[in-house]
């Protein structure tokens, strides 16, 4: 697997989301509470930029009257058909077996030429001191 610098760390804040190109391919990089997501930009439907889409959470019934909301920003929702899949698998929310966004892996490390030890996955936001890139692992 190839990585792919997209961006430095401080280009996605927590919250946002940056489209880029990666190998002549359109990707979408969110940055969900200091962990990077990259999916396709590209809806299964009929190809709507997921890169445009809104971000939401999930809400689980534990039975009538209980409910709970969790997942904050995790979920997508495209802007054409609101179609809605999850960012970190690109999973359906409403047909996980059968429509998927493709998902790529995603790290955080140095910048290419300066000496580190070894790359940092970026589950955590404590991890990254400024001037550090986020990858697209292809
Ligand atoms: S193109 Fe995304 S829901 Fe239709």
């Amino acid at each position: 697997m190839k990585r792919h610098a997209v961006a430095a760390v401080g280009d996605i804040p927590d919250g946002g989301r940056l489209k880029v190109e990666v190998a002549g391919r359109s990707i979408v990089v969110f940055n969900v509470e200091g962990a990077f997501y990259a999916l396709a930009d590209r809806c299964p439907h009929q190809g709507g930029p997921l890169s445009q889409g809104h971000q939401i959470g999930e809400l689980r019934a534990s039975g009538p009257g209980r409910h709970s909301y969790c997942r904050r920003n995790m979920i997508i929702r495209c802007p054409w058909h609101h179609w809605e899949f999850d960012i970190e698998t690109g999973l359906s929310q409403i047909d996980p077996a059968k429509l998927k966004v493709r998902a790529y892996e995603t790290a955080v490390g140095a910048a290419p030429g300066c000496a580190t030890a070894e790359p940092l996955v970026a589950t955590t936001f404590e991890t990254v001191s400024e001037g550090e890139i986020v990858y697209v692992l292809l």
